[in-house]
């Protein structure tokens, strides 16, 4: 039986096929999100990777953002619901889950059955998000996937603390025109998204394991300033970006399942 998960995020769209509840066949991301072609295009990835067609799966679910958008959805559900479910999968000894994703951020914590206990979000403001690593990695000339690379050969973590976007935009400006190493400023950068999901992570209570799911987890510079500040080890979960579609795609197996 083949069940699918739709993760219609902000920056990203992703696809998850599961046979049986249990095997992944596909797990494609565009970098792409709602309101672009990323849906329609992560979906054809993952039918290409899979050799399947929408009449082989028996449940789809949809989540993210863009959620709603999905016609082909059986039922929605929200992405922390889908976070956690993927994460508990992943790594059952998961206990507090730190999702950044390219719009909000996330902790969640978890009980040893994997259930939601409590959250916290913010989706209020870019900064501490993957949006607000986009537009440094734009202004600094660095792709963000070479960002954790550059952390890695800083000498020093410069300061960068504008508690909005903007103003932290200037503010990295002005240490590039100070001829700051731009591997200083991107520590800095790193250390103030780290600051901003500790501060959600904090209240949570940081029972471990910690683990860390959404795109920005891919950014091992991110990784080591939340686990330096937080002073935790923190795991980041396997391709931490398809874990809501990977939840999305075991609840569409519950959903099956209930249906027989
Ligand atoms: N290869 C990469 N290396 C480093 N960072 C990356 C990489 N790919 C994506 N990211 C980061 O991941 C972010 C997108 O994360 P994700 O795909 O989880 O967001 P989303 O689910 O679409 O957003 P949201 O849940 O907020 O609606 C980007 O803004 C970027 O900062
Ligand atoms: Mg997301």
């Amino acid at each position: 039986m083949y069940t699918m998960g739709i993760d219609i995020g902000s920056a990203s769209s992703k696809v998850v096929i599961l046979k049986d509840g249990n095997d992944i066949v596909a797990g494609e991301v565009i970098q792409f999100g709602t309101g672009s072609s990323g849906p329609q295009r992560a979906l054809e990835a993952a039918f290409e990777k899979s050799g399947l067609s929408f009449a082989d799966m028996t449940k789809v679910v949809a989540t993210g953002y863009g959620r709603f958008s999905v016609e082909q959805a059986d039922k929605q559900i929200s992405e922390i619901s889908c976070h956690a479910k993927g994460i508990h999968f992943m790594v059952p000894t998961a206990r507090t889950i730190i999702d950044i994703g390219g719009q909000d951020a996330k902790a969640i914590k978890l009980d040893k059955r994997g259930t939601v206990s409590q959250f916290f979000m913010n989706d209020k403001c870019a900064a501490g998000t993957g949006r607000f690593l986009e537009v440094m990695s734009r202004v600094l000339e660095v792709p963000l996937d070479q960002m954790a690379e550059y952390d890695s050969r800083a000498t020093e973590v410069v300061s960068v603390s504008s508690t909005c976007t903007v103003f932290a935009e200037s503010e990295v400006i002005s240490h590039l025109s100070n001829e700051i190493p731009k591997e200083n400023i991107i520590a800095g950068v790193h250390a103030s998204v780290a600051s901003k999901a500790c501060g959600l992570a904090y209240r949570t209570g940081l029972e471990e394991d910690i683990v860390m799911s959404g795109g920005v987890a891919q950014n091992a510079g991110v990784v080591r300033a939340i686990s330096r500040e937080l002073q935790k080890n923190v795991i980041v979960a396997p391709n931490p970006q398809i874990i809501g579609a990977l939840g999305a795609a075991l609840f569409a197996y519950d959903e099956a399942m209930k249906a027989q």
